[in-house]
This record gives C-alpha cells, structure tokens and sequence, in this order.
C-alpha cells in the first residue's frame, strides 16, 4: 500500500494541528447554536471523527451520502443515496466534507439542504483543491489547500482503496492511468 504513494502531501501532525485551529473558530462560532454537523459521506468520516471532537459546544450529528464518482474522474452527475435523517428546518447546520475539487458535489450538497430551510448553512472543508473547479463559491470555513493531484489517505480514496491512511498522499500516477 504504501508503495503506491509517490509522496506524503500533509502528515498525521499537520492535518491535527490544523484541525485543532478550525476546532477553535467552529467553537467560539457555533457557541449556544447547538449546530447539526452533516458530513458527507464517504470520504469525511476521519476527518468527521477528529473535527467534531475539537468543536467544544454542544450538537448534533447527521451524515449524507452522495454519489458520482468514479475513478478519478467526477462526472458532475450526482445522487442521493442516503438522506440526512434529522429535520433541519430552522437549524444551524454545517456541511463537513473531505476536499472541495470541481465543487460538483458541494453545490449539489448545498442546494439539496437549503430547500430545507435551515437557519443558516455554511460548508467546512479539510482540503481544498482549487485548479479543478467548475463551480465556484467560497467555503467558509477551510483546511489545507492542495496542489492538484490525485490524493488519498485520511478517509479519501481511489476505488474504495487507501482511505485507512493516517495521512494524506499523493498516489502515484501508474495507479490510476
Ligand atoms: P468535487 O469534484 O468537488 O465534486 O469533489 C467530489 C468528491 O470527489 C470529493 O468529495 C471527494 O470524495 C472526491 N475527490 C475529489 N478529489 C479527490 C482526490 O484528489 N482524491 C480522492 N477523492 C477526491
Ligand atoms: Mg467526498
């Protein structure tokens, strides 16, 4: 496994220390609010388990699942293959995702939760991967930005391999091509 990676991008210390920083922003801003943090699936589930344990306030967890993506290569085409279950309906709700690419699937996610009505609806992405985009907008709240390419480790994956890395890498490219 370790093999197939070209290089360490962000280490186990980088991304704890850089969540221990968002932790204190999401604390002192949803302090009283007691926010629904909706992770998105499957991808955010390591970074969902270390984020929630750094926000010091009270909330609530619900967790989407959408799907387009295959390979590499995300289609811009998304589903809903599992619902938030919590009516969310005049609630503070934040959006955690794993890493913000062409931005397909956070337009999507954003969309399909503010028809909801919250009482407000801000995204906190861990990686940010800015040369891809196709849909545009600003998350409020981000972790580390990468270069683009192809990463793995800390949850994210390549055809549901390498997602139990304790750090993110870059896979090398003969993997995928
Ligand atoms: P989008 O292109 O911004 O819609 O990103 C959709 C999803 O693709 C993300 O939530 C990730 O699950 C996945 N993804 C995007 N870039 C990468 C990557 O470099 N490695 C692994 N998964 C990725
Ligand atoms: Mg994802």
């Amino acid at each position: 496994m370790e093999k197939d990676i070209q290089e360490i991008l962000l280490t186990e210390e980088q991304i704890k220390t850089r969540i221990a920083e968002l932790g204190k922003e999401l604390t002192a801003d949803y302090a009283g609010k007691d926010p629904i943090i909706v992770g998105v699936l499957k991808g955010v589930v390591v970074f969902y388990a270390d984020m929630i344990r750094e926000i010091k306030t009270h909330c609530e967890m619900d967790f989407m699942w959408i799907s387009s993506y295959a390979g590499t290569n995300s289609t811009g085409k998304m589903e809903v293959k599992r619902d938030i279950a919590s009516d969310i309906k005049g609630r503070h709700v934040l959006i955690l995702e794993d890493i913000y690419d062409t931005g397909n699937s956070l337009d999507f996610t954003y969309r399909h939760l503010m028809s909801r009505e919250p009482a407000s609806l801000k995204i906190c992405t861990l990686l940010d991967k800015p040369e891809r985009r196709q849909v545009e907008f600003t998350p409020d709240y981000v972790g580390i930005e990468v270069p683009d390419e192809f990463v793995v480790g800390y949850g994210l994956d390549y055809n549901e391999k390498y997602r139990e890395l304790p750090y993110v890498g870059v896979l090398k490219e003969e993997i995928y091509k």
